[in-house]
């Protein structure tokens, strides 16, 4: 397997829905939703990538640093490096189909833990999204995180009820999502909640909880309030509100609000292990990964997974040991430029 292999099958695959571009921007795909692409415009997805490239890491090469330790440990998990797989559902009509709703978060939830560490799967208007990610993380004895929708406050319970009992170390729900009409249309409403709604979750529920979609200190610190475990900087990859920042611009003001108190996670536009280790810097606990995993497992399955996260780790030990970062807890800020 190499990387080049992967593209090609996937491009293939894809038939048009990814590009696969040589670097995954947001340009060529503006607009597709459903697709792959940003919402509108692209600019929120577009804003992610760039926000990034204008960060940039210094190289420091006098110390001792020679081998990074790359481990975290998340919500009391012990992963082998800080990159998580991002909830992607509803292949069918994103993908044009290039892999069945079951293979698709399979190889997801299969690859990331064959490369130590987790996956994420998502939610949508018919059941098999959600029934297909429970379906992979059963497969791997409860090693998967999933992502539910918005949706009416007992149904999130139900849904992580369900969670818990298949052995999901947590669950999450992509409060971002809160406008999606396809799912109201489909007799299923989703919405935004209140700090006391997400209390009621978290106090119905038996495993961490996870907000994904915050952009803002406030959100934030109302989710910490509500008693919530950890929280997603994320715009959804650019498919929930047209013009929003990137994540890495806001991240360093909602780190500074809730970092210590409640678990960072950030997504959107990451794509190197520098990346990775810019948003550590930026206040992050750990990121996740979005369509760079999407292509991996279209073009790879299980293995492409695999073989793109080991990609990431091994960028990430480089720009650790460029950057004299020994390990993961409390990247100082100091290495960015
Ligand atoms: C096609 C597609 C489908 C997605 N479906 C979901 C979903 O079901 N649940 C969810 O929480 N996020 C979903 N997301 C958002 C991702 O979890 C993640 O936030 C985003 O892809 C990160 O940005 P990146 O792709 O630039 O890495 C989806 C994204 C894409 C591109």
């Amino acid at each position: 397997m190499d990387i080049n292999t992967i593209r090609t099958s996937a491009l293939e695959k894809f038939r048009g829905a990814c590009r696969v571009c040589p670097v995954c921007n947001g340009y060529v795909c503006a607009g597709e939703v459903p697709g792959m692409g940003g919402l509108g415009t692209g600019a929120a997805f577009r804003h992610n990538v760039q926000a990034l490239a204008e960060c940039r890491l210094n190289l420091r090469t006098v110390h001792s640093v020679k081998n990074p330790d790359l481990s975290c440990r998340i919500l009391g998990l012990d992963l082998a490096l800080p990159v998580i797989g991002a909830a992607i559902g509803g292949i069918a009509l994103n993908m044009n189909g290039a892999l069945s709703e079951a293979a698709y978060t399979g190889a997801i939830v299969s690859g990331c833990r064959k490369a130590g560490t987790i996956g994420m799967t998502g939610d949508g208007p018919v059941p098999v999204v959600f029934d297909s990610g429970m379906a992979a993380i059963s497969h791997e004895q409860g090693w998967g995180i999933p992502i539910v929708k918005p949706r009416e406050t007992d149904k999130i319970v139900e849904l992580a009820k369900k969670a818990a009992a298949a052995g999901a170390p947590a669950f999450g729900m992509d409060i971002d999502a809160a406008a999606l009409v396809n799912m109201t249309n489909a007799g299923q409403p989703v919405g935004p909640k209140t700090i006391q709604e997400l209390e009621y979750i978290k106090n119905h529920t038996t495993i961490p909880f996870i907000v994904k979609g915050i952009m803002t200190p406030d959100d934030a610190e109302s989710c910490w309030q509500a008693g919530v475990d950890a929280i997603v900087v994320s715009n959804h990859g650019g498919r929930a509100l047209d013009h929003t920042p990137g994540t890495a611009e806001v991240l360093p003001y909602i780190a500074e609000a809730v970092k210590g108190k409640m678990t960072v996670l950030v997504d959107g536009g990451i794509r190197s292990g520098a990346d990775v280790l810019k948003m550590l810097a930026l206040g992050a606990d750990a990121v996740l990964l979005g369509r760079p995993l999407a292509i991996a497992a279209v073009g790879g399955g299980a293995d492409g997974v695999e073989f793109v996260l080991n990609k990431y780790k091994a960028e990430l030990n480089a720009a650790m040991t460029l950057t004299g970062t020994a390990g993961l807890s409390g990247v100082p800020v100091e290495i960015l430029w």
